[in-house]
């Protein structure tokens, strides 16, 4: 039976969606604050984290439903880290997921505050009884730890430190790597991770998708670098062209596009590989990967 990944990812987004929204609805107070969060978080976005998240789960598990709460988080955390990029001292962007950026809409003491609350917000919901005490208590902690391990400065802020610290730089592949695999890598990697761990996978399986997480990861900013040379603003929702106008430490500023583009087909490859224990209920992940070297959204 053929495997329609399209319809898959559309159904996975929807459950995200619908979830996300009833979560400010009503909004609390002080209600812009919680204005900018919803705004954010529902401008739109593939939800490529939440649906990762739950793909790793059905490998081992049926329902990826059962594991919203945790994929809403990470699309939380995901959010917050965007609202914080986009601010003029970081990126000083103006269009996100093809809306004003929420600094523009809500200025940028609220957008600080929005990603500040996006991200404890995460941390609450799946430590909260109300949302997943159905989980073993050990469960939840450890993925309340890579989540945090993720976000943190080992992860992506420290990602996000050093892509500042480069801008206007000359730097090396190596630090490209670094920014690469901790801004962006790190996140989708404890996607994957997360999902795993919800559905007690036995440590191969564990080790194995992690492997395929970080591949994907690496793979999807470098194809975001080359999106932002070679994509267009309309399908985006994102102004192309900003890391150059700020000499971004990206892939293809250091490798240039074609070994970019080839560096992205080999972690795609790669990410298969570490797929192939698994067979057909890899499905959706094996899709995911494929999709993330063709993307132009
Ligand atoms: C954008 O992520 C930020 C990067 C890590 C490159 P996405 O391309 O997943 O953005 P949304 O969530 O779909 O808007
Ligand atoms: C940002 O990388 C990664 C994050 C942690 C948000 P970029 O700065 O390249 O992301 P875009 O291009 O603005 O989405
Ligand atoms: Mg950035
Ligand atoms: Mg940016
Ligand atoms: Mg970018």
């Amino acid at each position: 039976m053929d495997f329609d990944i399209s319809t898959y990812l559309l159904n996975r987004k929807a459950w995200v969606d619908e979830a996300l929204e009833g979560l400010f609805d009503p909004p609390g107070r002080p209600k812009p604050l919680f204005d900018a969060m919803s705004y954010s978080l529902m401008a739109g976005g593939k939800r490529i984290r939440p649906i990762l998240m739950m793909a790793a789960y059905e490998l081992f598990r049926n329902e990826g439903k059962d594991i919203l709460t945790f994929a809403c988080a990470m699309e939380m955390v995901h959010t917050y880290s965007l609202i914080h990029d986009d601010l003029p001292a970081m990126d000083d962007d103006d269009l996100r997921r093809g809306k004003p950026t929420c600094h523009k809409v809500f200025g940028d003491a609220m957008a600080i505050l929005a990603g500040d609350g996006l991200l404890t917000e995460a941390f609450n919901l799946i430590s909260s009884d109300s949302h997943t005490k159905n989980w073993p208590a050990d469960t939840r902690l450890s993925t309340i730890r890579e989540l945090a391990l993720a976000a943190g400065p080992q992860g992506m802020v420290g990602g996000q430190a050093m892509d500042i610290l480069s801008e206007h730089k000359k730097v090396d592949i190596n630090t490209v790597r670094f920014i690469h695999t901790h801004k962006t890598g790190a996140i989708i990697r404890a996607s994957v991770r997360i999902g795993a761990l919800l559905a007690e996978a036995d440590p191969v399986s564990l080790n194995a998708l992690t492997r395929y997480g970080e591949s994907i990861g690496m793979a999807f900013q470098i194809v975001d670098d080359i999106l932002d040379v070679e994509g267009k603003t309309a399908l985006l929702g994102k102004k192309v062209g900003a890391d150059n106008a700020l000499e971004k430490a990206t892939y293809p500023h250091v490798a240039g596009l074609v070994k970019s583009k080839e560096q992205a087909r080999e972690l795609i490859d790669s990410a298969h590989q570490s797929l192939e224990p698994f067979g057909d209920r890899a499905a959706p992940l094996r899709g995911i990967a494929d999709l993330i070297l063709k993307r132009n959204t």
